[in-house]
């Protein structure tokens, strides 16, 4: 977003005096979720207790509820451990065609038993039948962020909770 002042025969632009507005609400939109779970490949960014980052590509995804991603872990091992000692973690989901791309991010607990677990089976199996994850990530997003190229770059667009 630019902010141009026009001072007599001054023009003066302003790079984003304003961050954004964005609406903190409960849920991640079902425009959003939709999107997220359509994209055959999504990128899951974790943080290890040293402060390195890393990222994977994840295939299987699933949302459990409006706000809550699982990644179903098939093959995951800095993943896995970097969610379980610092719960970070974050999405990128996006679509080359439509210049579309969203960041999701929240604190994250890695899930081999319970509701979690349960619905990552029911999701894994679904596509293949008899198959099961290992376990699951579960990313309870906080913010939804746009990465669409062009002014809007960044912009927080939702927030589920204080982030
Ligand atoms: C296209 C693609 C999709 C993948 N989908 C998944 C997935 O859904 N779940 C999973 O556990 N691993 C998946 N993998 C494998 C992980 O990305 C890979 O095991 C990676 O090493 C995990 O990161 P980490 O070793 O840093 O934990 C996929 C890999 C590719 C190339």
């Amino acid at each position: 977003m630019h902010i141009r002042v026009i001072i007599g025969s001054q023009s003066i632009c302003f790079l984003p005096a304003i961050k954004t507005k964005y609406r903190r609400v409960r849920m991640v939109s079902k425009d959003i979720r939709e999107f997220t779970t359509n994209q055959s490949i999504v990128v899951l960014a974790t943080v290890s207790t040293e402060g390195a980052p890393n990222v994977a590509p994840m295939a299987w995804k699933v949302w459990y509820d409006d706000t809550t991603l699982l990644i179903l872990d098939n093959y995951m091992n800095a993943t896995r451990a970097n969610v379980q000692n610092t719960g970070k973690a974050s999405v990128s989901a996006w679509n080359a065609e439509s210049d579309t791309a969203y960041q999701l991010k929240g604190t994250a607990e890695y899930a081999n038993r319970g509701p979690y677990m349960e619905k990552g089976i029911d999701h894994m199996s679904s596509k293949k039948p008899g198959a099961s994850p290992r376990g699951v990530v579960v990313l309870h997003v906080q913010a939804v962020y746009s990465q669409k190229p062009g002014d809007q770059a960044g912009e927080l667009i939702t927030a589920t909770r204080s982030t």
